[in-house]
């Protein structure tokens, strides 16, 4: 039976006591100003508006306007100033869209507007304003006994290479778990809590889930995702499942984190993302009273850090793995993944040959890229599809690792439950399966990073030439790697209830 536990949303005084030292800290910088055309004053209806509604959210910080506290415009933005008569010691842009604060936070070296330097420590503290307006009251429902997350039941051909084939099709020595964080019950469970909980962005108002949603393979349907103050992310959110298979262990499009546990804190600390420092995203866990016992129970003590948090989420992200779509179920009485599946259609078994089978043999090679029984790739990690001729605004892989062979390569995630995760690819281009098979058809670019998987002898975009039925087979096998198990099973589910 699950036992409903309550939650906390509130402890903000807390903040903002660290708010008000941090201004008393900014006040002792004394940073020089020089733009004079800043001291213009805002309109009396404006200022008094919001100076109440700052006196409403927190009774004497703001309130009453004095010397080192002024609503400014600037440039046709606004700004709370926090002055000391002579000198500009910090600036709040609230422009924002409704009558609160927005949150972003400079720093004013030379003149006001000159290159802010952006200040991500104070965005969670400002952005407690927004918190008043969102919390929601939740409670958390877990098993009396934790799920089963540590023992994978893998079958027997995802463990075996299969004779005869030319690349890999077992997952052997493709599994990225270290050996100081292998995956218990308790710690995916822990994990688990942690991935849907919205108390850990800035504002309260979104978790990991929200772009990473498991009725869309752990991926969003965004082309990119909104943050938690409603700001784009740079990318399009990827697909967690199977996560665990990628040997090279590195993550994101173009794997600039080199562990998941490195990965799993870095969205909390993205500005648009999440708006948190690991100091904040400890103290709003610290400030559930469930979690003491969920790490004791995880780690063997109530201690809360920033390791353990990594750890516990990691281990949730690489419980999520797919071995239940019609495919196993196909695959598991073939002896070979080429051999035709008894339990596909004619179509779906056709588009499984063109999957597997090379380019000069009819097929589309999708398997070189697209490799063993997880669908993930196996070394050598980024390749270019390609997407573009020209890499402008996105080098991908070539902007992490300083070689001019990794522009425009990214990371090939795994295409299990692809048909849940639209749009495609990293900036989220196609909207369909049968874009993406378009794609590879006859709308492959040259790029000087092109990979030669996808280059024809004499060095051009291969082009497939595959007929209309071809294309939609293609698609009718993609779409046999759905798994309902992942997208549905509780395990991997919000923890939280609505009140
Ligand atoms: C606002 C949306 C958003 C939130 C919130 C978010 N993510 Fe992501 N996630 C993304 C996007 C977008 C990417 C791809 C970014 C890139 O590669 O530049 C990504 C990539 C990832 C990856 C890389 C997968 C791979 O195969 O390389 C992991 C793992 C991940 N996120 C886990 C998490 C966890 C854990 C959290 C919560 C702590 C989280 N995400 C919160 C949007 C989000
Ligand atoms: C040279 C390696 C390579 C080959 C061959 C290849 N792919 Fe890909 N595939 C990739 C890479 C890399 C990405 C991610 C590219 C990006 O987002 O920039 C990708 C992305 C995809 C995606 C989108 C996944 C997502 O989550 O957005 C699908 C679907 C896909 N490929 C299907 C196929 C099919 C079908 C074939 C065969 C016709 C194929 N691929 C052949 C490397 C390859």
């Amino acid at each position: 039976m699950p036992t409903p536990q309550p939650s906390t949303t509130g402890a903000k005084s807390a903040d903002w006591v660290l708010l008000k030292q941090l201004i008393r800290v900014l006040a002792l910088l004394f940073l020089p100003f020089s733009g004079g055309a800043l001291a213009q004053t805002a309109t009396l209806a404006e200022a008094n508006r919001m100076f109440d509604m700052a006196e409403r959210l927190e009774p004497g910080l703001f309130f009453p306007p004095s010397p080192t506290q002024q609503i400014i415009e600037f440039d046709n933005e606004w700004y709370l100033r926090v002055y000391d008569g002579s000198h500009t010691m910090a600036a709040v842009n609230i422009n924002g869209t409704g009558p609160y604060f927005a949150g972003d936070v400079y720093v004013l070296g030379s003149a006001f507007g000159d290159s802010p330097v952006y200040i991500n420590k104070l965005v969670p503290l400002l952005s407690e304003l927004e918190s008043v307006r969102v919390s929601v009251s939740k409670t958390l429902e877990l098993p009396d006994t934790p799920f089963d997350y540590a023992n994978l039941s893998l079958p027997s051909y995802f463990v075996t290479n299969t004779r005869g084939q030319n690349l890999p099709t077992s997952i052997n020595g493709t599994d990225n778990t270290p050996a100081d964080n292998p995956i218990t019950n308790d710690g995916a469970t822990l994990g688990r809590v942690l991935f849907y909980d919205t108390e850990l962005s800035a504002n309260g108002t979104i978790s990991c889930a929200s772009c990473h949603q498991q009725d869309k393979g752990f991926s969003d349907d965004a082309v990119l995702s909104a943050g938690f103050l409603g700001g784009k992310t740079a990318r399009h959110s990827m697909t967690l499942i199977n996560a665990r298979f990628y040997q090279r262990g590195r993550f994101f499009w173009d794997e600039r984190a080199a562990t998941l546990e490195e990965q799993v804190l870095m969205p909390f600390q993205d500005p648009v993302e999440m708006g948190m420092t690991l100091e904040h995203v400890i103290s709003r866990v610290s400030a559930q009273p469930f979690y003491a016992a969920l790490f004791e129970k995880a780690f063997g003590s109530p201690d809360i850090n920033a390791d353990r948090i990594a750890k516990a989420l990691a281990q949730f992200v690489r419980s999520i793995v797919s071995y239940a779509s019609k495919y196993d179920a196909g695959r598991a009485l073939s002896p070979t993944p080429g051999a035709n599946f008894s339990n596909f259609t004619a179509q779906e078994n056709l588009g499984k040959n063109l999957f597997f089978q090379t380019i000069p043999n009819g097929g589309g090679a999708c398997f070189g890229c697209h490799t063993t029984e997880a669908f993930i790739s196996a070394n050598p990690g980024t390749q270019n599809n390609g997407l573009d001729a020209v890499s402008i605004t996105d080098l991908g892989a070539g902007a992490i690792f300083s070689n001019s062979i990794f522009v425009g390569r990214f990371k090939t995630s795994s295409l299990r439950n692809v048909e849940l995760t639209a749009p495609y690819m990293h900036d989220g281009r196609f909207a369909t399966l049968e874009e993406v098979v378009e794609h590879y058809n006859s709308g492959i670019q040259n790029h000087p990073t092109l990979s030669p998987a996808l280059q024809d002898n004499n060095g051009n975009p291969v082009r497939l030439n595959l007929t209309e039925t071809e294309k939609a087979a293609l698609v009718a096998f993609l779409k046999t790697l759905t798994d309902p198990s992942v997208a549905t099973e509780e395990k991997w589910s919000n923890p939280f209830r609505a009140l």
